[in-house]
């Protein structure tokens, strides 16, 4: 029932308006919403840069999925709308973006820095094969890596 299709430049202001929801803010690393102008800029740039960004639209209007990549590691970043929740979309889109890293990019290595109050995310990336590595005061550090 949910998708995943590649973002596209003019996701910019649709995704700005996720990332500086109140929850989204709260899960994210810098704690702080983004300056609109910043954002959509910021946005555009990781949509151009295919070579450092792999950016996906969780379908059908559900949210998003971001990894930055440099060879050989990448870390993966996801926001669901609340009502796409529970509902196997982040495991789902988790799954892909890891086979993806794996099969089509080659990577060895994928991270996920989750706060340590975000139950529901260290539930599904765990759930999705990834391991907790280390903890960095509030900040646990999960990373996956492809089956041999
Ligand atoms: C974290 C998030 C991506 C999880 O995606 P989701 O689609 O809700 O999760 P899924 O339905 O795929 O759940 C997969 C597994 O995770 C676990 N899980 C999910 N939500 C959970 C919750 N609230 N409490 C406990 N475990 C939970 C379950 O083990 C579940 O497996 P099951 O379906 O066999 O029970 C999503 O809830 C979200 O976007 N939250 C807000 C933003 C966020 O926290 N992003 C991550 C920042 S690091």
């Amino acid at each position: 029932m949910y998708s995943l299709r590649r973002a596209l430049t003019g996701d910019g202001e649709w995704w700005m308006d996720l990332r500086n929801r109140t929850d989204a803010i709260a899960v994210s690393g810098s704690q702080e919403a983004l300056p609109r102008e910043y954002a959509v800029d910021k946005f555009i740039d990781m949509v151009r840069k295919p070579g450092e960004f792999v950016f996906w639209i969780i379908e059908p209007d559900a949210g998003w999925i971001v990894m930055e990549y440099h060879d050989p590691w990448g870390t993966i970043s996801i926001y669901l709308k609340p009502y796409a929740r529970g509902q196997g979309a982040g495991a789902m889109a988790i799954k892909q973006m890891c086979k993806y890293a794996a099969g089509e990019l080659g990577l060895e290595k994928i991270w996920a820095n989750v706060r340590e109050e975000n139950i529901s995310s260290s539930s599904v990336f765990t759930k999705c094969g990834f391991v907790l590595s280390s903890t960095n005061k509030s900040l646990w550090n999960f990373t996956w890596e492809p089956k041999e």
